[in-house]
């Protein structure tokens, strides 16, 4: 069990438009409440499309509520002629406290490498969000056992020139490509297995307190079933939630470690 505040957050990916966005805000707010969430069990995050974020900021911050919210990917850019591009600015002027960066959709769509991921890694921390670095390895990395390497040198790059004081607020996020949206969640025994190398790995990078004092996230086919015995292991700190974080009362559940 995590010795650190446990995180939730709910990765919406290219799904609600902003009405449902709306919907889904206030009816997991209600089951928090109803269930009087815990702030201290677990953090909770949502993270829906761009263009949802000023809605879910307008209830957030009109009921007051204690859910925090950012953006999916970011440009590396500070701004001017990139069409199509969003920037760290425009995230953080409407309250975004996080930013995923470095999902394997992303890597794998947008041919997203571990230079850009830090890129924009620095971008937004510069920008005084917390970035939710994503990394995990294929199936085929997986089946030749080689994927302590295939994250760690992921996370290498990722954290290239960020300072110690920086990656002290950083968030991790160890996805297996393999467990993304197939319902094959990684056994608790994998998801420690390389959450805690990660640990290792920033403490080498760094030194042991600012890694211990890291957060390190599992993401794969988490479940309210699921996310208990997860956050048994020592070095999961809590899940970046992809299909089940669409379905309010689940993703409540999960916020309550399965309770
Ligand atoms: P699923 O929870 O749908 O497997 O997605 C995980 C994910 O990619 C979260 O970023």
């Amino acid at each position: 069990m995590t010795t650190r505040t446990p995180l939730m957050a709910g990765n919406w990916k290219m799904n609600m438009d902003h009405l449902q966005a709306i919907h889904l805000i206030n009816e997991l707010a209600l089951d928090l409440q109803d269930h009087k969430h815990d702030y201290a069990t677990a953090e909770v995050v949502v993270l829906p499309p761009f263009t949802d974020i000023r809605s879910v900021q307008t209830v957030i911050d009109g009921d007051n509520l204690k859910i925090r919210y950012g953006a999916q990917d970011v440009s590396q850019h500070d701004l001017g002629a990139y069409t199509g591009e969003i920037s760290t600015a425009m995230l953080s002027k409407l309250g975004c406290s996080y930013v995923t960066v470095g999902h394997s959709e992303r890597r794998e769509y947008h041919n997203e490498s571990d230079a850009l991921v830090n890129a924009k890694a620095r971008k937004i921390l510069a920008a005084d969000m917390t970035p939710i670095i994503c990394c995990g390895e294929g199936l085929d990395v997986r089946k030749a056992g080689n994927q302590v390497s295939h994250v760690l040198a992921q996370i290498e790059g990722a954290f290239a020139n960020i300072s110690q004081a920086d990656a002290a607020r950083c968030v991790v996020a160890y996805e297996p490509i393999w467990a993304i949206g197939t319902g094959e969640v990684a056994t608790p025994g994998d998801a420690q297995e390389v959450c805690s190398a990660i640990r290792v790995k920033l403490a080498e990078l760094y030194d042991q307190a600012t890694a211990d004092g890291m957060r390190i996230l599992y993401g794969g086919s988490v479940k309210s079933s699921n996310v208990a015995e997860l956050m048994q292991e020592a070095d999961v700190d809590g899940a970046l939630v992809g299909g089940a974080s669409l379905q309010a009362e689940e993703f409540a559940k999960i916020c309550r470690l399965g309770k």
